[in-house]
């Protein structure tokens, strides 16, 4: 039986692609044309790649061309059929990173509740009961008390729109009475590769990696009397992150152990990076020294030209400009003991920021399956 793979086109999504395939499971993906590229292309290109990185083939995924947003996620009847035919759990993992929605219909609101219904509409219709889902760690909002791995909703202030959609998506899911008891993995600031650097995607870590990177030649010529910058944080704060070929690896071996299913999980570093040592990263890596730290909360009501972009660039990330939560661990690591999250070092963290930088903080799909129109181009 086939697995349902959704978000196979995103940075998590393809590495669950890979290790889903490493593992031989089965797997069917709904995924939206994009461009010229119909859905089909775009994961023949996806494995291709991948194919090449492991240097072995494939059994390529069941391709379904819909969208989350749509009812019955846009397909047919003939893949309604061939989906309860062949097809017993869904790996949930599309959704959009809108952090403020600018209206009720749009994003994120779209895809993680409304594509959330659709997708359970979509297993309710097809039989299947065996629910994995991809939330994120941060649905703990604001808390800054221990955060335990069943918890949810406990009164806590959110932060931003993404927040309260993804825990929106959380409780739909665990009120679909249909369901076999749903698997939740909550992932803290997913980042690259933890040996390459490798990413597709810039949200979380790399904004102000690229802001940072971007001033840093403004900063430059400013020369060297000039004051620090001043951060409004006091260095010791915490932060999660986690690399996304670990994430991925976690969840493909639990969805692979049924006595593992039903549970939650925080897909959360043992030992969470400082903000003195994100800070030493980024001042390495851009080569722009002189960030100074000057208390929590402190309030810059006199910023300086450069202080004044930077703040007001990362202030959709407002809400993680603080302390994180210390994240229990206690079902990860009965689950997956022999899967250690890798230690993110002061090394790793340059390997991963240096390779978004070489890759100018964009990502195309090397293009080895061509569309119809630029197969037709290529024989003229
Ligand atoms: N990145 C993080 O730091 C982080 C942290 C915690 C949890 N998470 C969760 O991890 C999951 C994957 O995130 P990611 O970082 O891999 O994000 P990503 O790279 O932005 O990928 C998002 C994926 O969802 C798909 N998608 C979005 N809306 C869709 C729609 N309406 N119909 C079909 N597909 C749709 C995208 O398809 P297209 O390619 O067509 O756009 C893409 O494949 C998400 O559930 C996210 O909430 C992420």
């Amino acid at each position: 039986m086939h697995i349902l793979l959704t978000g196979s086109t995103g940075l998590l999504g393809r590495y669950l692609l890979k290790d889903l395939s490493l593992a031989n499971i089965p797997i069917v993906t709904v995924v939206r044309p994009k461009g010229r590229q119909s859905a089909q292309q775009r994961i023949d290109n996806i494995m291709a790649n991948l194919e090449e990185e492991c240097g072995q083939k494939f059994q390529p995924p069941h391709v379904l061309a819909g969208d989350i947003c749509e009812p019955n996620l846009g397909l047919k009847d003939n893949d309604l059929k061939w989906l309860t035919e062949n097809c017993d759990s869904v790996l949930h993992n599309a959704a959009s990173l809108t952090f403020h929605a600018t209206s009720d219909a749009g994003e994120p609101w779209r895809s993680n509740v409304e594509g959330v219904k659709n997708v359970l509409d979509l297993c309710e219709k097809t039989g299947i009961k065996d629910f994995h889902h991809v939330s994120t760690a941060y649905v703990c909002g604001l808390r800054s008390d221990k955060v335990l791995e069943n918890d949810l909703d406990v009164g806590q202030e959110l932060g931003n729109d993404y927040e309260k959609s993804k825990i929106q998506a959380e409780e739909l899911i665990r009120s679909a009475s249909f369901l076999s008891p749903p698997t939740v993995f909550r992932p803290s600031i997913i980042i690259g590769d933890s040996k390459t650097g490798f990413t597709t995607t810039f949200h979380g870590y790399y904004v102000p990696l690229r802001l940072i990177h971007t001033l840093s030649s403004v900063i430059a010529d400013e020369g060297e009397d000039t004051p620090g910058r001043r951060l409004s944080l006091d260095g010791t704060e915490t932060k999660h992150f986690v690399p996304v070929d670990w994430v991925s690896a976690a969840m493909v071996s639990i969805v692979q152990n049924p006595e593992h299913h039903g549970q939650t999980y925080h897909l959360t570093p043992p030992n969470p990076a400082t903000t003195t040592m994100t800070r030493d990263v980024l001042e390495k890596v851009t080569g722009c020294y002189g960030a100074i730290f000057c208390g929590a909360d402190t309030v810059i009501d006199d910023p300086t030209e450069i202080e004044r972009l930077f703040y007001d660039h990362i202030e959709v990330y407002n809400s993680y400009w603080r302390d994180d939560p210390v994240f229990d661990r206690t079902n990860i690591l009965k689950a997956v003991p022999h899967l250690p999250c890798p230690e993110v070092t002061e090394d790793m963290l340059q390997i991963i920021s240096k390779a978004a930088i070489e890759m100018e903080f964009r990502w195309k799909e090397p293009v080895k399956v061509k569309t119809n129109s630029e197969e037709i181009h290529a024989k003229i």
